[in-house]
């Protein structure tokens, strides 16, 4: 059975963008970003807000990025080589290849991904997220600690859910953000 991981990185105090929609003090330096491709790298199945997908679309329709390094070029990679799933009751068209669109979070539907996928798969955005959660369908979390405090924004969890969770898993990077690697438990 594959794993459904949520990954996120947020400030201390809990928000993926702050009140004027900025994550630029999210963005991940050179030692994080090799360690997010390493954890990506396995993954089968990204699931996606519209909104997200959005954002990261550029992995694919943009090719000066992978030119930029050679960790921006294992991200691309490792991002066009998955296939994708794409939530939204707005969008016309998907812009990128192997991705698909869902115009509802259908639970059923993703455990029944889970029972058929040959590796894990991700979800995000929160906005997203939140309805995994609440389905009881989010296995792990890879969630990123920036040192920062936003004050407001959009929150990385949900606040309607309770979930107990065991840690498996952190580390510390040099530019001071965290990572925490937890298991839900049931
Ligand atoms: N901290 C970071 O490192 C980082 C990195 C990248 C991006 N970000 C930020 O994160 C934001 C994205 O997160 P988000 O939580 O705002 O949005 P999201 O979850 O990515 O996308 C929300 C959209 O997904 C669709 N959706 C959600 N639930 C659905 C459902 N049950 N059925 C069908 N469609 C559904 C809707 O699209 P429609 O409106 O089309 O129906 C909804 O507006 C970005 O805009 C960006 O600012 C942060």
């Amino acid at each position: 059975m594959a794993k459904l991981i949520y990954s996120a990185i947020a400030s201390l105090d809990g928000y993926i963008e702050d009140e004027d929609g900025n994550f630029d003090w999210a963005v991940p330096d050179e030692e994080v970003h090799a360690f997010v491709n390493d954890l990506l790298r396995p993954l089968g199945i990204y699931l996606y807000g519209r909104r997200m997908y959005e954002m990261m679309v550029v992995w694919e329709t943009d090719p000066t990025l992978a030119e930029r390094s050679p960790l921006m070029r294992d991200f691309a990679e490792t991002w066009q080589a998955a296939d994708k799933v794409v939530y939204s009751r707005t969008l016309e068209a998907v812009s990128t290849a192997r991705t698909r669109m869902e115009r509802d979070f259908d639970p059923e539907a993703v455990r029944q991904m889970k029972a058929s996928a040959g590796g894990d798969i991700s979800v995000s955005g929160p906005d997203l997220a939140a309805h995994a959660f609440r389905a009881g369908l989010v296995d792990e979390c890879h969630l990123f600690v920036a040192p920062i405090l936003v004050g407001g924004g959009k929150r990385s969890l949900p606040d309607d859910v309770r979930v107990r969770l065991e840690l498996l898993d952190e580390r510390r990077f040099g530019g001071g953000m965290v990572y925490l690697h937890y298991r839900t438990k049931t």
